[in-house]
């Protein structure tokens, strides 16, 4: 599969794996329904989208992904991350494979390499630029297939699927992403002190929101979830629950 397939975390459950994506303008992709999940780095909202989906059959998209795909190309070509043009051009070629839970770029895995720290800040410098989130639109609009997509990142709700179903904001306090941050590298073997780690989420977070281009908010109509206090499982419950009630108000039409 590549580029446009439907990349990512998408994965199609039960046997639709090869099954062509529909495209962002297919007839029929606005009636499947969407949960948008929106948060900071490191508020649980992957693990929770994650959760959510494999408890409904729903596909994923784990939309920083694909940011992180673009900057880890960037990087190893020495691409310039403030070359919007550039990264934009990028962005629309990107070879990128997803299958299995695992992301092969141009051929190669890269699971885990675009989790690293250095990918992490270029991805999000990556983000900064219009023609890049443009580049990406569609390929993240393919991933709205049915039965459902539990779509996470940061504008899921306000620009990609403006008319989700259900939009959840994800949010914890800094101090507390930065502890779950640490304590997932740390079970990775890697060393790290809790003050970069926090100064880093600082510094993400303030690029993120101020950027001018789809900037990290919650949309109007988004519950908000602080799960600074919350188990993962708990925050998983707590999204099912707003989904179930929110079907059972529309009587099952779970489309906007
Ligand atoms: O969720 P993440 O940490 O994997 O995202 C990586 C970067 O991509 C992050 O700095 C924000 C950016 N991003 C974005 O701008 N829009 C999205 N929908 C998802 C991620």
């Amino acid at each position: 599969m590549s580029a446009a397939g439907p990349p990512q975390g998408a994965r199609p459950p039960r046997g639709e794996r090869r099954q062509a994506p529909l495209r962002g303008g297919h007839k029929g992709a606005a009636t499947v329904p969407v949960i948008a999940v929106d948060g900071p780095a490191a508020s649980g909202k992957g693990t929770v989208a994650a959760g959510v989906a494999q408890a409904l059959g729903f596909h994923l998209l784990d939309s920083g992904s694909l940011y992180r795909l673009v900057a880890h190309k960037a990087l190893a070509e020495k691409v310039d991350p403030d070359d919007g043009p550039a990264l934009a051009a990028m962005a629309e070629a990107l070879d990128v494979d997803f299958r299995d839970g695992r992301i092969a770029r141009d051929g190669r895995d890269v699971t885990n390499a675009i989790r690293s720290e250095a990918v992490s800040a270029a991805a999000s410098r990556v983000a900064v630029h219009p023609a890049v989130r443009a580049a990406l639109l569609a390929r993240q609009r393919a991933f709205r297939r049915r039965p459902g997509l539990v779509a996470d990142g940061r504008d899921m709700g306000t620009v990609v699927f403006p008319d989700a179903f259900l939009k959840v904001f994800v949010t914890a306090t800094p101090e507390e992403r930065a502890r779950r941050r640490h304590k997932q590298l740390i079970e990775k073997g890697i060393s790290i002190t809790m003050e970069s780690l926090l100064r880093d989420i600082r510094e993400r977070d303030a690029r993120d929101v101020s950027r001018a281009s789809a900037p990290l908010r919650a949309a109007a109509d988004a519950v908000i979830l602080d799960t600074t206090d919350m188990t993962i499982a708990a925050a998983v419950d707590s999204v099912l629950g707003l989904y179930r009630a929110r079907a059972a108000e529309t009587g099952g039409k779970e489309s906007n």
